[in-house]
């Protein structure tokens, strides 16, 4: 069978116990798949809350490189709530929220009130396996091998398999760290793609997103933070090249989420439950407040439409809506653990429970139709077409992308293809379709100049009139 069993133990590794899965049978799936050799490895990897834009006021020259050699998206929209791991799910899976049950970072009981937070969910196997399966998964069972480096949703088992070879951070991990972060792409390039010879891996850095929070978007730190992402893009590129893996491998770069300016001091007009008016927390039977921008209540028996009228209107920058009410277009609205009243501030805002809790400068989980939710995605290898700019598409339809690229099938999803496939070389571009900004800033050089030559002979034939005008006079 293809299960590879490490027995090797780095020192912030926590590798998978080797536990087998059951004997499937891979004749089924196998004739999917195209010989090796015309199938290119995959790698995926995430920096979490790179926000579309963050390259526009930072010096990034590997990511510029990277754009030049490939494909460049104006932005992505992730799937709403905009948080990591319910985020990276769907990048994974391509699916709406409500539709593969990751609803949020943090995992919860509301009847024990139990809580964990993000770190301790990733090994809440029933949280993540809800009907849903990872890439990794669906590209094992088809014959394919497969890797993931600290990804959301690495540690669980899905229908009783992992991905074949893996490594979760411990739980004091150092997500910032630029000489880790080397040491990781040393290993998914070098051990993983290269000797193990595996076929797909995604790989997953916790920055810029702590810089984001700690310090707002536009702050110097993040633009480090963006400069240190951009060297590790370089490191990364240099190794693909020195391992012989430039035309065997593609790499989509992208992320889960934007980041927002958090309004704070007096004249925030801070969303605070236990302020308003005839809003009681004795009404309340669980509640995840003070977790950013969405909040949501299981009111106690009998107390829903009281609970929601009460808060309905009272503050202008809160929404509050009964899960069923919840906007079409969010898809956050269909699945048993979303609960009954859901609270969603504008941009910019936290939803608080007794006190203004929140001290980051930074935030995202907002409606993913804001521009500050909008996500960085950038694509290089032998399969896209070079020098590229492709309007935006949604978060769901990286999923096909990546089944097409890998030459498996796809599961059900909430993806599309067609909405994506324009940036593959197998693609004929489209009559008119945009190329970078490489080549928009040569067209406005080449206008200058045509502009500058026209003024310099509007003046020269002025000049020779005026010239001939005097000499006649
Ligand atoms: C929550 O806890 C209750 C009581 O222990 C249990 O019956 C229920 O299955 C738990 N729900 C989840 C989602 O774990
Ligand atoms: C998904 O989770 C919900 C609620 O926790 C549960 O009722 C449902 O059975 C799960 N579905 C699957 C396929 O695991
Ligand atoms: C609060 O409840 C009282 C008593 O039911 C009612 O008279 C009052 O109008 C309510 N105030 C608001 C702001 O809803
Ligand atoms: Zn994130």
């Amino acid at each position: 069978m293809l299960l590879v069993c490490l027995t090797v133990l780095g020192l912030n590794a926590y590798y998978s116990p080797c536990a087998a899965a059951p004997p499937r049978d891979h004749s089924l799936h196998l004739k999917s798949v195209p010989p090796t050799s015309t199938r290119n490895k995959l790698l995926l990897i995430s920096f979490d809350g790179f926000r579309w834009d963050y390259d526009r006021n930072t010096d990034t020259p590997h990511l510029d490189k990277m754009a030049e050699d490939g494909v460049k998206a104006t932005y992505v929209t992730p799937s709403f709530i905009t948080i990591t791991s319910p985020s990276h799910f769907t990048m994974v899976t391509g699916r709406h929220i409500e539709n593969h049950g990751v609803i949020h970072n943090m995992w919860f009981n509301t009847t024990t009130q139990e809580r964990k937070q993000y770190y301790q969910t990733q090994f809440v196997d029933s949280y993540w396996d809800n009907g849903s399966l990872p890439i990794w998964i669906t590209a094992q069972r088809q014959g394919l091998k497969t890797g993931s480096l600290h990804f959301p949703g690495t540690a669980a088992t899905y229908r009783g398999e992992t991905v074949m070879v893996r490594q979760v951070e411990s739980p004091v991990y150092d997500y910032s760290d630029e000489a880790d972060w080397r040491m990781n792409v040393d290993k998914v390039i070098g051990e993983w793609f290269n000797q193990q010879d595996l076929d797909f891996v995604s790989l997953y850095f916790g920055e810029p997103d702590l810089a984001g929070h700690k310090y707002g978007p536009d702050s110097p730190e993040v633009r480090e933070m963006v400069k240190q992402v951009d060297r590790t893009i370089g490191y990364m590129r240099d190794k693909i090249q020195e391992q012989g893996l430039t035309e065997r491998l593609n790499v989509i770069i992208t992320t889960d989420h934007g980041m927002s300016t958090i309004f704070r001091g007096e004249q925030a007009n801070q969303i605070i439950l236990s302020k308003i008016p005839n809003f009681s927390f004795r009404d309340i039977q669980f509640q995840l407040l003070d977790y950013g921008s969405v909040g949501m209540l299981l009111p106690k028996e009998g107390k829903l439409e009281k609970v929601y009228q009460v808060l309905k209107g009272s503050h202008p920058h809160l929404h509050v809506y009964k899960k069923e009410e919840m906007p079409e277009r969010l898809h956050y609205s269909k699945h048993p653990r979303l609960l009954p009243l859901i609270l969603i501030a504008d941009t910019g805002y936290i939803v608080n429970g007794f006190l203004p809790l929140n001290y980051n400068k930074g935030d995202h989980g907002f409606d993913n139709e804001a521009l500050d939710m909008k996500a960085f995605f950038r694509a290089v290898g032998p399969d896209f077409h070079k020098n590229l700019l492709v309007d935006p598409f949604d978060m769901t339809d990286v999923y096909p992308l990546m089944c097409h690229l890998l030459g498996i099938n796809p599961e059900v999803n909430d993806g599309h293809f067609d909405n994506v496939k324009r940036m593959l070389a197998s693609e004929k571009l489209p009559e008119g379709d945009r190329v970078a900004e490489n080549n928009t800033s040569m067209q406005v050089v080449t206008g200058l100049a045509v502009t500058v030559g026209f003024l310099a002979l509007v003046f020269v034939v002025a000049t020779s009139y005026n010239v001939w005008k005097k000499r006649r006079a």
